[in-house]
């Protein structure tokens, strides 16, 4: 076989003959390596394929196994799918192989073992965490190796109900002569784990480290290659991880789960709404519960707001966490120019409590009202959340799930739901039973309800 070297982007895969600083197809800086390339080797398929009429198509239903986590088998589309390919995207440390030790504690059942496969630790780190997870006679098999192909012809043998391959980045393939995390690698090894799912239907759960921007690291390119792509986030300083679903061929894309990582390991959490409001202060200024959607699901977390005179001569400060900078950035301009405030001298701090992160602007009003209430030194009542798009002239805008948004508030006993005019009228009146609902048109109207 004749070898020559290629230089490869690590980011998405190009291939070039000399090295570049930056990749011509992406734009990223530094990411070529040089790898050895291997020739393909090219065999003909034997026999012929036969096209089929769509109408003559049988329709199947996908087998799911479910994971001993309720709320995993949601975010998985209700179950794992035999001969599925699930990868798991995280920074280091944030749970992934607790989550997964975790669930392959439950899903090993009397002659169903389920096989872990680590390239990062020993057994006895593995050991010493299944114990803190509570893993005794279970039938989990572990297995330190790096060896893709000694994997797969022990996974061959052994017919496990699920696998557990820890992680993409430290397997490598016999095939290829380039180092473990490589892309070319990190590609040979997935397509080997997806044939080996595909051909046996055993379900495969694949763990990638992300980089610090948030991508599945090098194996960008890997997303399309596996059936689901999960990522799981959290903050260091939080104990709270969110589970999301990036893409899913057996199910919808907007499911999501919320875990406590505790002494004994990860804990789903049921009502996450209540969860975020917990330590919420009574009765303080600049505090407001906004009704969000994250993923499909409502979700009541607490906005803050902070504004105090500038200390020092020079630009006041601007602050937002879990916001989107330039939304509030626009939010204030508005405050200033239709409710009057002068900002001119003010530090503004915002914050979503608890180390959330909101993307959608129908929390808008509820940065509008925290900065107020700040403002104002006075709390908003209590039993209020409110939702809601700002337009630039003041107007509070529909957004999208009314009915689910006021549910959530009504399930956690707050009484009052200050929101979009025209959301209101699309709700029904056996809707509003037990809630108050208060429809607004504009920020002013909005500050006459709760001020
Ligand atoms: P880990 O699953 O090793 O993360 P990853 O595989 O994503 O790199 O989890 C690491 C962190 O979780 C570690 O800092 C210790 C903590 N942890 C707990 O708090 N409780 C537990 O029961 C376990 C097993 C880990
Ligand atoms: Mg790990």
């Amino acid at each position: 076989m004749k070898k020559r070297t290629v230089f490869v982007c690590q980011n998405c895969g190009f291939h070039s003959p000399k090295w570049l600083g930056r990749c011509s197809q992406c734009g990223e800086w530094n990411t070529m390596m040089e790898e050895l390339e291997d020739e393909a080797l090219v065999e003909l398929p034997e026999g012929s394929s036969e096209p089929v009429l769509y109408q003559q198509i049988k329709e199947t239903t996908s087998q799911r196994i479910p994971v001993g986590i309720e709320q995993l088998n949601n975010v998985l589309g209700g179950g794992l799918v035999l001969g599925s390919v699930v990868l798991i995207g995280g920074e280091p440390g944030i749970g992934k192989s607790t989550l997964l030790l975790q669930v392959s504690r439950d899903l090993a059942s009397g002659n169903e073992p389920v096989l872990y496969v680590s390239g990062e630790e020993s057994l006895e780190q593995i050991k010493i965490r299944g114990d803190r997870l509570g893993l005794k006679s279970e039938k989990v098999y572990l297995l330190a190796e790096t060896s893709l192909e000694r994997i797969v012809n022990a996974a061959d043998r052994m017919k496990p109900r699920v696998l557990v391959i820890d992680s993409v980045q430290t397997m490598f393939s016999a095939h290829l002569t380039s180092s473990p995390g490589t892309i070319s690698q990190v590609r040979e090894v997935t397509n080997q784990v997806f044939r080996f799912a595909k051909k046996n239907q055993v379900p495969v759960f694949l763990i990638g480290h992300i980089t610090k921007d948030g991508t599945l690291a090098g194996p960008k390119s890997l997303e399309h290659m596996v059936d689901v792509v999960l990522l799981f986030e959290g903050e260091r300083d939080h104990n709270h991880r969110v589970l999301r679903v990036l893409k899913n061929r057996f199910g919808p894309v907007s499911e999501l789960a919320i875990f406590e990582m505790s002494q004994a390991g990860l804990r789903a959490i049921d009502n996450p709404s209540a969860f975020f409001l917990r330590e919420r202060p009574q009765n303080e200024p600049g505090s407001v519960v906004v009704s969000t959607i994250k993923g499909s699901r409502p979700l009541l977390v607490e906005i803050q707001a902070l504004v105090s005179s500038t200390l020092f001569m020079g630009n006041p400060r601007r602050m937002s966490i879990g916001l989107d900078h330039y939304r509030v950035s626009m939010l204030l301009a508005l405050v200033e120019k239709k409710v009057g405030y002068s900002f001119a001298g003010e530090d503004i701090y915002l914050n979503v409590a608890g180390g959330l992160t909101i993307d959608e602007p129908a929390a808008d009003l509820g940065v509008v009202l925290a900065v107020i209430s700040s403002v104002k030194n006075l709390p908003l009542p209590r039993e209020v959340a409110v939702f809601g798009e700002v337009g630039l002239s003041g107007e509070i805008r529909s957004v999208s799930q009314p009915l689910a948004r006021v549910r959530e508030a009504k399930s956690l006993g707050f009484e009052t739901v200050l929101m979009p005019e025209g959301n209101l009228q699309q709700l029904e009146t056996e809707n509003l039973k037990g809630i108050k609902c208060i429809g607004v048109s504009s920020v002013r109207k909005a500050l006459a309800e709760v001020f």
